[in-house]
């Protein structure tokens, strides 16, 4: 009887609850007479193996109910080839928001043959706006999509991590920034810095906060920004490093660490 009330707590620990946080981030620099504007930040899905249709269809769910203005997916979506996995990530399609979907790449949509196979079904079917080191304007935000680094080595022309992107941003707006691994995130805040870009914000997913209690310690020491919210050193900026909603792998999460983030920028 013990070991069967231990198995039901790890597994009711374990179990895909989403959880959403809430955040907000007033800007000094943000346009009085406009209303503030949300944003939903999901990352990490990694369908797959072992993420199946009706988890996906419970995050699309998830982020419409909290109907955000804009949704920005940091990365992850896949974990497996397009000719393979396309059936299982079309809930993405029913994302809504008032300004559109807007989702950059991370490491594992490089994993698996052309990526360009993902980013052109996400982009011209499922109307997620792919920023590939691209620039969109909303409510007077830049919103900056940056492919993760490890673009660079995807053999694809002309789609290697480009922060020359930002120079893209009108002078005056504010800058939001998308990118995936948050490793790189002092080099992002000194190019900034070094161009004079108003850097507010850094969304990004990639370290699953560790995702299973035996990697934590490693994330947790090793890695510069392993969750949460962090104030950027010598910069404005700060930085949003989410657990994302699943996981590579075995399917353990953190308890509590199956997240959509939403943000209020007023
Ligand atoms: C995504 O779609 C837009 C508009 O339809 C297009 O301008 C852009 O080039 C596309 N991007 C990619 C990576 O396919
Ligand atoms: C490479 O991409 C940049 C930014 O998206 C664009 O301005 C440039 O024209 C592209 N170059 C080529 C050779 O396609
Ligand atoms: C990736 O490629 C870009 C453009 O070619 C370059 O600026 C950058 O330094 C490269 N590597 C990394 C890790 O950013």
């Amino acid at each position: 009887m013990l070991l069967t009330f231990f198995l039901v707590v790890i597994q009711y620990i374990c179990c895909d609850k989403i959880i959403i946080r809430e955040l907000s981030i007033p800007l000094s620099s943000y346009p009085k007479h406009l209303p503030p504007i949300k944003l939903a930040v999901i990352s990490d899905l990694h369908g797959g193996g072992v993420v199946h249709l009706e988890q996906i269809a419970k995050v699309v769910e998830r982020t419409n109910e909290l109907r955000p203005d804009v949704i920005l997916f940091v990365g992850d979506a896949v974990d497996g080839p397009r000719s393979q996995l396309e059936d299982l990530m079309k809930p993405l399609k029913f994302l809504q928001s008032k300004y559109g979907t807007y989702f950059v790449t991370g490491n594992h949509e490089y994993f698996y043959g052309d990526a360009m196979e993902w980013i052109d079904l996400f982009n011209n079917s499922y109307g997620m706006n792919v920023l590939d080191n691209k620039v969109v304007h909303i409510n007077n935000i830049c919103i900056v999509g940056l492919n993760d680094i490890s673009s660079n080595r995807s053999g694809i022309t002309n789609h290697s991590f480009r922060l020359e992107a930002l120079l893209e941003c009108n002078s005056n707006s504010p800058i939001i920034l998308m990118h995936h691994n948050p490793i790189i995130a002092d080099k992002i805040v000194r190019y900034t810095n070094e161009n004079n870009l108003p850097l507010e914000l850094i969304l990004s997913g990639h370290t699953h906060s560790g995702q299973i209690y035996a990697m934590t310690p490693y994330t947790y020491f090793l890695l510069p920004y392993c969750y949460g919210f962090y104030q950027m050193h010598d910069s404005n900026a700060k930085l949003l490093v989410s657990a994302g909603t699943f996981y590579q792998g075995s399917p353990l999460k953190m308890p509590g660490r199956s997240e959509i983030w939403l943000i209020t920028i007023s």
